[in-house]
């Protein structure tokens, strides 16, 4: 038989050395590239012999485990990216899959992807003109080498016809069939040559191979139409393969779907997940610590939004599965300006990060810079949380991430993710002092060309302006932006203050062009900080695009006391933010449900892997006793904390324990175990970690 992809997989797999893994993981994979290469060699071996060899290759490959704790490498979004060699990645709709111990990125390369990188300051509406579809190679899911063009124009879909006659090529994934040693690509096609909406199967014998057409399927039985409305492709632990979709028309039903186990190039009968009767889009599945997730994106044409989940309830993909809830972490810039793309879950040795890989392209595309977003989630208590930062360094090996030292803290901070003129911006709350009801409101035409600025102001006297609350770790900040002003103002001054309450001030001088301004050295201490744009005038106007929160110091290990108040943001109370029983430190205390399960918890950051000592501050004036609670460090229960009775719900007391902390962002929760619930807890002390 003839198979391009053995020998070549062989040859890839010579070129690992012993030395970078361990002795355990090496000797069955040598083994598996021993056998492999005589199946390679062997002219008499059937395709089945050929499967069964790359199977076990890919298998060793994968379980080979690295001597060393891996690096660190930094992810950062608003940026288009580039391969290995300097040229632009071109990636769109497409997924990262797992063969072996490498990693590949298939995605489409369309020309209006071209067009607005080399011109950002424009959309270019629907110009979807399919080029290719690219495959990228990568070890640490940060460095990505172009490997091959696996269809391209001229690749045939059948019946004579070719790529280049589609009308739309998009939304992909690829998958490894057992039985025939084939990679699988579905690809959503509309042909009118081939009978219209479908999903085209293609297949190579490796994953960089040139693909060949292998079917062409219009209906998925149960989809009430033919074609899928977005779809990608999901490969559980056991190897088995599904597509995830939507129905083309309306897009209401959630699909999850089997790839025939013989050779991949049917799509079984589709299971209905979900319905929701607005319709989603960029429908996407992970798996984290046993659990599925669906996730989608508001149904309006690549339009960026919050991500709405459904988990399973039970152990089959297939169902059953919770009603949708938000992802936490996406409402304040709609998923950092994205429209759910696919994910990448990273089992590390020391944690399991998902990575949210977001698709930035409605209209080529002018909401921002670069297409592909790609952004941390982790299982932070009972849900998964998206974290919406600019710039992270990620550890492929141990899962682990960090926020990068360039980071933006400001969310939406562009103003470009409502993407239409409205007078309430997502992830920024209007606040008024005098005058008219409404003076804010994004306007086109941003600073640096980009599409959108925010604006203050209205034609007769008024004061007030916009305020986003975000979290940041203790140290010293810059704080840059575009502004401009018209007519004349009393006041216009973006203003940083720390959770302590203290605060910085830009005020920004008039100019009637964009203009960069910038405030450096203002110190913040760890926890909520907010930003406030305010202007004041008879007539004027004040417009800020650009907005910039970078740390600027070194990071240093936070003092010990760090203090995390559970009325703040960052904090998740299920129950109510009182502030009835003096002695409470901040704005309040969490009053939790009296119920089991209904749990305080935090979000804190630790600028370094260790112990740490924690303080919690409770007042328990109940008179029938202690109130004890499950202690759950980054979702895992580490021990319980029994809080006894104070004597009154004014007299405050703080319980310690030591728990070990990750570097970066952790989960501390307190969960209660009986129907008494919790006691009002005021906050949480963290200590700095060592050792
Ligand atoms: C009282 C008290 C609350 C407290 C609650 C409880 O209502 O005012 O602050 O949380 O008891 O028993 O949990
Ligand atoms: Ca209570």
């Amino acid at each position: 038989m003839v198979d391009r992809g053995l020998k070549y997989l062989v040859s890839d797999y010579q070129t690992r050395t012993p030395s970078k893994y361990t002795a355990d993981s090496w000797a069955p994979f040598a083994k598996a590239l021993t056998a492999a290469a005589d199946v390679a060699g062997d002219t008499s071996a059937t395709t089945s012999d050929v499967a069964a060899a790359k199977t076990a290759l890919m298998t060793a490959a994968a379980d080979l485990e690295a001597a060393d704790e891996g690096t660190f490498q930094t992810i950062t979004n608003d940026t288009f990216w580039n391969d290995t060699s300097g040229n632009p990645i071109y990636s769109q709709g497409g997924g990262v899959f797992k063969f072996g111990d490498t990693y590949y990125w298939y995605g489409v390369h369309y020309t209006g992807a071209e067009l607005y990188r080399a011109n950002p300051t424009r959309k270019y509406d629907g110009d979807v003109r399919f080029v290719s579809i690219p495959v990228y190679s990568s070890k640490d899911l940060v460095n990505w080498k172009f490997e091959n063009r696996v269809a391209t124009r001229s690749t045939g879909v059948g019946n004579g016809a070719n790529l280049g006659g589609a009308g739309w090529v998009g939304r992909l994934g690829v998958s490894y069939n057992e039985n025939t040693g084939k990679y699988v690509l579905a690809v959503q096609m509309w042909h009118t040559g081939r009978g219209g909406h479908g999903v085209l199967l293609l297949q190579g014998d490796s994953p960089t191979d040139t693909f060949d057409y292998g079917y062409f399927q219009t209906q998925i039985t149960n989809s009430p139409t033919t074609g899928t409305g977005d779809q990608t492709v999901f490969t559980d632990d056991n190897g088995k393969d599904y597509l995830i979709f939507s129905n083309r028309e309306g897009r209401s039903r959630a699909f999850v779907a089997k790839f025939r186990e013989s050779d991949s190039l049917r799509i079984e009968p589709g299971v209905q997940i979900g319905y929701n009767s607005s319709g989603r889009e960029g429908n996407a599945m992970f798996k984290l610590d046993g659990k599925y997730y669906h996730a989608a994106s508001d149904l309006h044409g690549w339009n960026t939004s919050v991500t709405h989940v459904m988990e399973s309830t039970g152990s089959n993909v297939q169902g059953s599965y919770t009603g949708e809830y938000t992802l936490a972490g996406t409402e304040m810039d709609y998923s950092h300006v994205t429209q759910t793309g696919f994910f990448v879950t990273v089992n590390g040795t020391k944690q399991n990060t998902v990575i949210f890989a977001g698709d930035r392209w409605a209209d080529f595309a002018w909401n921002g810079i670069g297409y592909n977003q790609w952004m941390p989630v982790t299982k932070t208590g009972a849900r998964p949380r998206f974290h919406s930062v600019s710039q992270w360094q990620f550890n492929a090996t141990t899962g682990e991430w960090r926020v990068g030292p360039q980071n933006n803290y400001v969310l939406n901070p562009n103003f470009q993710a409502d993407r239409i003129i409205v007078s309430r911006l997502t992830g920024w709350t209007n606040f008024r002092e005098s005058g008219p009801s409404s003076i804010v409101t994004n306007v086109n035409g941003g600073a640096n060309g980009s599409r959108f600025g925010l604006r203050v102001g209205a034609g007769q006297s008024y004061a007030g302006g916009v305020r986003q609350q975000i979290t940041v770790p203790a140290g010293t900040y810059k704080l840059s932006l575009f502004a401009k002003t018209s007519g004349s103002l009393r006041a216009a001054q973006i203003t940083v203050t720390d959770a302590s309450g203290n605060s910085r001030t830009l005020n920004v001088a008039a100019a009637s062009g964009w203009t960069r301004r910038e405030l450096a050295e203002i110190p913040l201490s760890a926890g909520t900080a907010t930003v406030t744009i305010r202007a004041a005038s008879n007539n004027g106007y004040l417009v800020v695009d650009d907005l910039g929160l970078v740390k600027t110091s070194a990071d240093t290990p936070p003092p010990t006391g760090q203090r995390y108040e559970a009325e703040t943001t960052s904090a998740e109370c299920q129950g109510t933010i009182d502030s009835n029983h003096a002695g409470f430190s901040g704005s309040g205390f969490c009053n939790g449900n009296n119920a089991a399960g209904a749990f305080a918890q935090f979000t804190v950051n630790s600028e370094a892997a260790g112990t740490a000592t924690l303080g919690v501050r409770f007042a328990n004036g109940s008179s029938s006793g202690a109130r004890p609670a499950n202690l759950v460090v980054n979702g895992s229960t580490v021990g319980t904390v029994s809080f006894e009775s104070t004597g009154a719900w004014t007299t405050w007391s703080t319980k310690t324990a030591t728990v070990s902390l990750n570097a970066g962002s952790n989960t501390i929760r307190l969960d209660p175990t009986t129907a008494a619930g919790l006691p009002n807890v005021d906050s949480l002390d963290v200590g700095a970690a060592t050792g």
